[in-house]
């Protein structure tokens, strides 16, 4: 797939199919996450992949638990249908200050490359600086040591939804020139 079509087309999925996803693709995908830009080159990012059921649920739990008030109706549940939920972390010491942007940019180039697979993601933040003991419950569940930082959770299937059309923001409204607001 061509890097504009793959950009267009993914869309966020949240029905997937019954279907697994074999290892090996998943490896593939994190393959070219890890080309993604870190600060000086830090590289500080781990993937992982959690398939266990049980596993999923108490992800999902968490999400549920920690969900703001305002998104209560937009429930995590569906994530313990993906075939894998992906969670990308960070080691504090290799991030040079810049954690979320690292782990937040191998998120979307797994993300896009997952998309040009034919596989379908969401991005689920497990970093939120508002909420810390997101991040803390979701590095407890998977046995991760304090220095390493949970920044995504993205569930990973073959797509069972198309989802409805998005309207895109007009090119206009956010382009400036030189100065802000000017066109
Ligand atoms: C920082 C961030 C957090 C998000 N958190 C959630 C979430 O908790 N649950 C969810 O279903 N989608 C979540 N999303 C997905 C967005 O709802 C989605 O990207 C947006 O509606 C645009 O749709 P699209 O991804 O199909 O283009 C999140 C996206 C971002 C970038």
């Amino acid at each position: 797939m061509q890097l504009d079509d793959a950009v267009r087309g993914r869309r966020s999925i949240r029905t997937y199919r019954p279907q697994p996803v074999p290892d090996d693709l998943i490896d593939s995908l994190i393959d070219l996450a890890r080309h993604a830009p870190s600060s000086m080159n830090g590289q500080p990012w781990t993937f992982t992949v959690v398939r266990d059921a049980a596993l999923k649920r108490r992800l999902a739990d968490i999400k549920n638990q920690y969900c703001p008030a305002e998104k209560r109706a937009f429930r995590a549940d569906f994530m313990i249908d993906a075939a894998a939920l992906v969670v990308i972390a960070v080691d504090r010491a290799a991030s040079h200050d810049r954690a979320v942007e690292n782990g937040v940019l191998a998120a979307a180039t797994f993300m896009l490359a997952a998309h040009a697979h034919g596989l379908g993601t969401v991005y689920m933040s497990a970093f939120r600086d508002d909420e810390p003991a997101v991040a803390d419950a979701v590095r407890q569940l998977l046995g991760m040591p304090a220095h390493v930082l949970p920044i995504s959770i993205l569930p990973l299937g073959y797509p069972d939804e198309v989802p409805p059309a998005k309207a895109i923001r007009p090119l206009r409204e956010v382009v400036f020139h030189e100065r802000f607001g000017q066109r």
